[in-house]
């Protein structure tokens, strides 16, 4: 039933492995903190480059690298967050002006 659904449309299977590659990093790092250990997603990389060297075959592709291991130092305080109304909508945005 899902092969229809995502077939030729490559925009869509991409936004979909993205989708499903940030939820399996989250809930990977937040298993990794209950068991212990500290992590850090990264995307700050050759793409390219990663994907020669590990053989990623050509209907794959990489979303973030995601190390999981100890920290050798606490975290850097953070520079702050956006407001909760900057990215939490609920239901509609506001009507433009
Ligand atoms: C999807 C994603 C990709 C990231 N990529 C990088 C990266 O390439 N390089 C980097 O220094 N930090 C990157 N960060 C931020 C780091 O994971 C980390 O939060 C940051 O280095 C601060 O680390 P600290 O909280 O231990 O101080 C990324 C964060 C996310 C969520």
């Amino acid at each position: 039933m899902i092969k229809p659904f995502y077939e030729g449309k490559e925009g869509l299977q991409r936004d979909e492995a993205m989708r499903s590659i940030g939820i399996a990093a989250q809930t990977i790092m937040l298993a990794a903190k209950d068991m212990g250990y500290d992590s850090c997603p990264m995307i700050g990389f050759d793409p390219a480059a990663v994907a020669n060297f590990i053989h990623l075959p050509a209907d794959h592709v990489i979303g973030m690298l995601l190390v999981v291991g100890k920290a050798t130092k606490p975290a850097n305080a953070k520079g702050g967050f956006l407001p909760v109304e900057a990215v939490v909508i609920e239901n509609h945005f506001k009507r433009p002006c």
